[in-house]
């Protein structure tokens, strides 16, 4: 068999120990401060029908027109693999009445984007995200983006910034779309190829667009937010002042878009320096999503696991901190030793003891090695003399020193 039969496929990983300690961690921490905040976890299946996607994602978005695993199932319905976890989050609570509009929802789930694989970018990525529905409320995108900062100090991440911005209310979309087309009429044949076709589909996408000329100009225009409403920008202002009172400070990023159609009013990102050019932990959000005759309005952020993996080891944070450590490892000298052994660790297991041992009829010296290796705190050891009297020797690993004692006392004791 060729050695890439064995490999998962491209910027798709497998995780195993030690790293996935640093996930247990990750997700653990993140479960125990979602509690807090009063939000319960959902779980939606990774394949949608397709619409739920393209209708709130938006149809001319990179995620919708490159980046979806989309296909057509047996009875020839069109699916995709999530990309994202929002809009599977609100197509279930848009069904869910009155409770679903007012709704406090936390997902931890793998992500599909057919993108070309690069560092920090991958095909299979997993989110920590959460949702808030609820009508419009600066206080909700605040408390929003301050539990995101709990998160990443629960994590133990230092050094992330916030980056801040506004969609605008929908109303604003015709206004900022016709001003920054006209501001950028005079400079189109300066822009990229791509930029000159967003300019008419999509002229929000030139603003972040990362070639350096378009950049230029985009510096030289006025910015979207002079094209909205007194009102909208009163609401941005509202989201940051309550983040002042609660000490978060955040950096005001007019050219901060976001790449996903939904997004009105409050648009943010996380980013940390380790990242290099992919460098968004998170990004968050307030959006509405139309969805039938519903128009759902919410709040949410996600955040990117392998991306905060990542900015986690150079804040010195490392999977071996969070590994399984201690327990007890027994040691059996004969097989008659190892059949009580058997019985022993199931007791022992079964108090929540972590305890190991070998199955097969191997020498002391093995053994011991075996239980260093391991990271045993305390080695049982028994033996015929010891089978035959009702007692163990229990060895304390880190000062060395061993004592014979009953059985019966180590089980309850343990
Ligand atoms: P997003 O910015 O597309 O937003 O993704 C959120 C995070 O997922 C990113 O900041 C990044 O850390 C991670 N991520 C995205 N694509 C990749 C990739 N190809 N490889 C590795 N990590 C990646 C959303 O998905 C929105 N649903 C967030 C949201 C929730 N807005 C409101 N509610």
């Amino acid at each position: 068999m060729a050695a890439s039969e064995f490999q998962s496929l491209q910027g798709m990983s497998d995780i195993r120990a030690p790293e996935i300690y640093l996930w247990r961690m990750i997700e653990d921490e993140a479960r125990k401060l979602f509690n807090c905040y009063g939000y319960e976890e959902l779980r939606t299946p990774v394949l949608e029908k397709l619409s739920v996607f393209k209708r709130s994602i938006g149809d001319t978005t990179d995620v919708v027109q490159k980046e979806m695993y989309a296909f057509k199932d047996r009875g020839g319905r069109e699916l995709a693999m999530c990309p994202e976890g929002t809009a599977g989050t609100i197509r279930h609570l848009a069904g869910c009445g009155e409770e679903g509009l007012n709704a406090r929802v936390f997902y931890i789930a793998p992500m599909f984007r057919c993108e070309r694989p690069q560092a920090g970018r991958k095909r299979q990525f997993h989110q920590v995200g959460v949702e808030a529905t609820g009508e419009p409320n600066p206080l909700a995108d605040a408390e929003c983006i301050a539990l995101q900062q709990n998160l990443l100090e629960a994590w133990g991440l230092v050094g992330s910034k916030i980056q801040i911005s506004t969609r605008g209310a929908r109303s604003d979309r015709q206004p900022v779309a016709d001003g920054l087309r006209e501001a950028l009429q005079p400079h189109l044949n300066n822009l990229c190829e791509d930029c000159q076709r967003r300019i008419d589909e999509n002229v929000l996408r030139v603003i972040d667009c990362k070639n350096e000329g378009c950049a230029k100009i985009v510096d030289q225009i006025p910015s979207a937010l002079e094209f909205m409403a007194e009102e909208s920008r009163q609401y941005l202002d509202a989201v940051i002042q309550a983040l002042e009172k609660m000490g978060i400070e955040v950096e005001v990023n007019p050219k901060l878009v976001r790449g996903l159609d939904y997004y009105v009013h409050t648009v943010w990102e996380i980013t940390h320096d380790a990242l290099g050019a992919q460098n968004a932990i998170a990004g968050g959000g307030r959006y509405e999503i139309a969805l039938g005759k519903k128009a759902v309005p919410g709040v949410g952020f996600a955040v990117g696991i392998e991306r905060v993996i990542t900015s986690l080891e150079t804040c010195g944070i490392t999977a071996e901190q969070f590994a399984p450590k201690g327990g007890i490892w027994l040691i059996s000298l004969g097989e008659d030793a190892l059949a009580e052994n058997m019985k022993l660790a199931r007791q022992l297991r079964e108090k929540g003891n972590r305890c190991g041992m070998e199955l097969a009829d191997k020498s002391m010296k093995a053994q011991m090695r075996k239980a260093n290796r391991e990271g045993a705190e305390i080695v049982i050891i028994r033996g015929e003399d010891e089978l035959a009297k009702g007692t163990v020797v229990v060895k304390d690993m880190e000062d060395g020193s061993q004592e014979e004692m009953n059985l019966e006392d180590v089980i309850r004791n343990a």
